[in-house]
Parts: C-alpha cells; sequence; structure tokens
C-alpha cells in the first residue's frame, strides 16, 4: 500500500499528535529518495525501533556544492512510494525546498572538527548542509529513533555529534552497509554508472576486502593495509580522492605505530565522473566482497 505523503511540517505535526495521542513511538529514516534495497533495510530495521516509520524524501540543495549533481540527482515520487510502503514506512515527509529553507531564513548548524576532513575536504560546505538539515528533522519529529546507514560513515559520525551536543531528544542508531551480491554498496547513484564504469566500481569493496583479509590474518601495519586498498583501486583504475584509516569513533587518524583500537578504512574514488564512497571497520565488520 501506498503510505500517505505529507508536504508540509503543519500536516506532518497533526498526525504526530494523533500518534503521541495513541502512544505510539516513531522511528525516521531520512533519505533523498531514488530509494533502493540500502533505504529499505533502514525502514525495516526502524520497524523494529518503533510503533512506527516515517520516511522523508528531500534532495536537499544545501549538501550540493556548485557543479555537483544536485539537478541531475535521481527524482522518482511514484516508485519511491511503492518502495516506502513495501518496506512498512506508515507515512512520508516530502517537502518542497521552500518549506525546508523558507524566505529569509539564515540558520546554519555546523560541526567541529569530524565534518572537517575525508568527504568534507573534497566537498566544502557539505556536512554545514547535512547538519542543518536533518537538525531541522530531528526539530520536526523529536522525541523519535533516526536510522542512519554506516554508508555514509563520517556523515552518520556528524549526525551523531549534532545529536547530543544540541541536546535533543532523539535517538540515532546506525545501520550496516547493504551491498549488492557482488559488494558493490548500493547507492542512489549507480544508476549513473555505464557497465565499464560498473564493473570498475567494484574496485572499492574489493579494496575494503583486501584490507580486511590482511588485518584478518594480522597485518597491523597502517601503512601496508592502506598500500593494499591503494593498490586494489588503482588496479580497476579509478580516481582515488581519498584512502584513509581512522579511528572509528573519534574519526582522528590513528596514533603512529601498529593499530590497536577499532579502525575504520574509509576510501572516495570516481568512476568515470561518478564519486563513489565505501568504508569498513577492521576487525568488526565482515569482509565486503565474499572470498
Ligand atoms: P541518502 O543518500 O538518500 O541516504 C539516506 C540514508 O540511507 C543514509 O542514512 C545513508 O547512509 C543510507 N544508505 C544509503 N545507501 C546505503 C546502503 N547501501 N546501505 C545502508 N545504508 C545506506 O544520506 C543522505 O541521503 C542525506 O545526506 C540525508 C541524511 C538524507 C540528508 O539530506
Amino acid at each position: 500500500m501506498m503510505p500517505p505523503v505529507f508536504s508540509t511540517v503543519a500536516e506532518t505535526r497533526a498526525h504526530l499528535v494523533h500518534l503521541r495521542a495513541r502512544g505510539a513511538s516513531l522511528a525516521v529514516v531520512p533519505t533523498m529518495g531514488a530509494l533502493h534495497a540500502g533505504h529499505q533495510a533502514l525502514v525495516r530495521r526502524a520497524r523494529d525501533l518503533a510503533d512506527e516509520v516515517a520516511l522523508t524524501i528531500f534532495v536537499n540543495p544545501t549538501q550540493f556544492g556548485p557543479g555537483e549533481d544536485f539537478d541531475k540527482y535521481p527524482r522518482q515520487l511514484e516508485a519511491d512510494l511503492v518502495r516506502a510502503g513495501e518496506a512498512g514506512a506508515a507515512f512520508v515527509f516530502a517537502p518542497g525546498a521552500g518549506e525546508i529553507y523558507p524566505p529569509g531564513e539564515q540558520t546554519r548548524v555546523s560541526v567541529g572538527a569530524l565534518a572537517e576532513g575525508l568527504c568534507g575536504a573534497s566537498r566544502p560546505g557539505h556536512f554545514v548542509g547535512v547538519a542543518t538539515v536533518v537538525t531541522k528533522f530531528f526539530s520536526v519529529f523529536a522525541p523519535a529513533t533516526f536510522v542512519f546507514g554506516q554508508k555514509d560513515y563520517q556523515q552518520l559520525k556528524v549526525l551523531e555529534r549534532v545529536a547530543q551536543d544540541l541536546l535533543l531528544p532523539v535517538q540515532v542508531v546506525s545501520h550496516p552497509i547493504v551491498r549488492e551480491s557482488d559488494g558493490l554498496a548500493l547507492s542512489s547513484r549507480n544508476v549513473y554508472l555505464s557497465p565499464a564504469e560498473r564493473e570498475a566500481a567494484l574496485g572499492l569493496p574489493r579494496a575494503l576486502t583486501a584490507a580486511t583479509l590482511a588485518y584478518q590474518t594480522g597485518e597491523r601495519d597502517p601503512k601496508r593495509l592502506l598500500a593494499l586498498a591503494s593498490g586494489t583501486l588503482a588496479h580497476y583504475g579509478l580516481d582515488v580522492e581519498y584512502v584513509e584509516l581512522r579511528d572509528a569513533e573519534t574519526l582522528a587518524p590513528p596514533p603512529d605505530g601498529p593499530l590497536t583500537g577499532t579502525a575504520v578504512l574509509l576510501l572516495a574514488a570516481r568512476s568515470g565522473g561518478t564519486r563513489l564512497i565505501d568504508n569498513t571497520r577492521l576487525g568488526q565488520d565482515p569482509a565486503p566482497v565474499r572470498a
């Protein structure tokens, strides 16, 4: 069944008054639409966490830089509603840009060091846009549980920080990366890939797997783990933006010497013109590609 769609904050809040009067709890899955099985997994997870699940669909202009894909980002509300309904969303919040950024608005949410390196370095302003729009969603739906994917690992850490630092009555829950059977992480941007670019994109999960297998057999030298990942990306002809090992919680670079705590290996690379990201926590997540 197709879930009802609310396009204004007022309609959404009116619905939430009824929900709370019934004593029901709420979980929310924010998305930019072009829903795939990864988004649906978040909705299914959300159903386990609350009585009712809301899905938001909003292609947020403030998180795209000049020259990025805001204009060509896939927009397909009808197909998305079918997928949202299949996964069990009770309703969809799909506002227009003027509802989220009304005339005269001038407030932004800016996170510190967590938002600076990695994707923050190549996409200036990106995390200000993400933190701002998600803070608005936190404000509309709180109290609620929010579910985000580990696919966007830095985003997840930034949003956990926002919820905590702004004392918001929301709980942030993360869900593992959902992959195709060959290991490629599902992404709304995969539709941009030609067959040859799709093949090359496999270099990302294979790079993570090379490092994971080495880690599992005792390799703890960050340089050697990074070299394995970089070598794989180069072998697939990908245009590498970053290959980095960071502390899985703080995203700080690990201290010199062999890895000790939980590290996350994060990648960003282009296949053709399409920018792809992927990551894995060494010693914690399964190898992205089956041997
Ligand atoms: P979007 O890219 O649509 O992703 C929405 C949510 O789905 C995010 O939490 C993302 O991490 C998760 N997701 C995407 N692909 C996934 C996969 N293969 N496995 C698991 N989870 C996956 O991320 C955004 O939108 C936006 O930045 C948003 C948070 C909505 C703010 O505009």
